[in-house]
């Protein structure tokens, strides 16, 4: 009795202890490479709803809509705007293809964070933080594409002034991207409607996964955005374009192909900071390599090489084998995706913002 109360009494004050993410250390472990991990650690918050026995709904979308802007009636009618963006993600991508890579991940971080928001675009908020989520971990000196929204947005407010969010502009150039970098064999249904939010914390960026995560911490983080494993599985196929720097995967060469882990070791070459192709065999290319890389463990991170667990591997070897299986799920889970947490105008702290990294005054 008296250990069971001594037991009760260490985890009340446990439970009632100091807010979960002191020890930035220990809440971003999955973008640090610790020894151990343990969600209760991390487990006010947000992150709460991401154990597998709290999974989260799947997210609704309600208030968005295909062809948003093209109601001549509505308030929100801006009929060039998905062509604007498109031209901007084209220009871009037709220069320097790694920028389509960069407004994939833009989005996906977007969303994962506050939800659909553009809060991720922020340097200054309505608190006046300016330590934002493009502060964090996981966006600080990785996170590119900027200037592709701000160039599309700049030219969307001179067609129609104070209509399109920053929100959808960034969902629209996910989905833009996807098209060209698939060499137009992903076609995103991209419903718009989404407003802009007024916050953002890089301390919120531990929401997102990390290159050290495992197969449940992985599931977890995207169970606590309502999306699925099988959905997880689907959108880290994204890791066949783009780059990654040597810090994230250079512990675990020994567990990866020799020959692909000899290449890396020399393009590295000691260097934290080098950035290398993520899929060596199409690295431009939007299209399902990534799952035949991961059975041929040609992936870099933890996070990519642990997909060949028992709870996953089906889906790898379908995605991988399957002509056009991949393509048609990854259209769905990133549409799925720009449903998360997103703002409506009906929302308090929501606007369509004027500059896509400030806060309208
Ligand atoms: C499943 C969990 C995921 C983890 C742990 C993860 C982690 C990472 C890391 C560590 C990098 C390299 C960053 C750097 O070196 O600076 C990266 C790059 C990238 N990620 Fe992910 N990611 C995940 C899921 C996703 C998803 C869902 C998408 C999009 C649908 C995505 C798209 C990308 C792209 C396109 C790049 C290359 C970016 C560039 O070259 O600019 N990732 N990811
Ligand atoms: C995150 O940072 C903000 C201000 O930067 C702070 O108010 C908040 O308490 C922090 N949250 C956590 C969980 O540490
Ligand atoms: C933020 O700064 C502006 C101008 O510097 C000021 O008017 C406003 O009251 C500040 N807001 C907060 C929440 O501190
Ligand atoms: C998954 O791959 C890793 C190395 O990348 C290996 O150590 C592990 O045994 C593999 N697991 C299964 C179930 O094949």
């Amino acid at each position: 009795m008296a250990t069971n109360l001594a037991a009760l009494v260490v985890l009340a004050a446990f439970l009632a202890g100091p807010a979960a993410c002191e020890g930035a250390s220990i809440c971003f472990n999955g973008w640090l490479r610790l020894p151990t991990y343990n969600p209760w650690l991390c487990s006010r918050g947000s992150r709460t709803r991401g154990l597998p026995w709290q999974r989260g709904r799947s997210p609704s979308g309600l208030g968005l809509g295909h062809g948003y802007y093209d109601n001549r009636w509505s308030r929100s009618y801006c009929p060039r705007a998905e062509v604007i963006v498109r031209g901007a993600v084209r220009d871009a991508v037709a220069a320097y293809p790694g920028i389509g890579a960069g407004l994939i991940r833009l989005f996906f971080h977007d969303c994962f964070v506050r939800g659909c928001d553009a809060s991720v675009l922020l340097t200054t908020t309505n608190s006046n933080n300016s330590d934002t989520e493009r502060e964090g971990l996981p966006n600080k000196n990785s996170l590119r594409g900027f200037e592709v929204i701000d160039a599309a947005k700049a030219a969307i407010e001179a067609a129609c002034p104070g209509k399109v969010s920053c929100a959808d502009i960034v969902a629209f150039a996910a989905r833009d991207a996807s098209y060209f970098l698939s060499n137009r064999r992903i076609n995103i249904r991209m419903p718009g409607g989404r407003y802009d939010g007024r916050e953002s914390f890089a301390n919120e960026t531990d929401q997102l996964p990390g290159p050290f995560s495992n197969v449940a911490e992985l599931q977890a983080s995207f169970a606590a955005k309502g999306l699925t494993s099988d959905e997880m599985v689907t959108l880290s196929g994204a890791h066949t374009i783009g780059g990654a720097r040597c810090m994230f995967f250079s512990s675990r060469f020994s567990e990866m192909d020799p020959a692909f882990a000899a290449k890396l070791r020399t393009q590295c070459n000691g260097n934290d900071d080098t950035n290398v192709n993520q899929d060596d065999v199409t690295p431009y290319v939007l299209d399902k390599q990534y799952y035949r890389n991961v059975i041929d463990r040609k992936v870099l991170f933890t996070s990519d090489a642990v997909l060949n667990s028992t709870d996953t591997m089906t889906q790898v070897r379908e995605n991988a084998n399957r002509a056009g299986a991949w393509e048609r799920k990854f259209e769905r889970a990133m549409e799925n995706m720009g449903k998360i947490g997103i703002k409506t105008r009906a929302d308090q702290g929501a606007e369509i913002r004027k500059v896509c990294s400030r806060v309208n005054n």
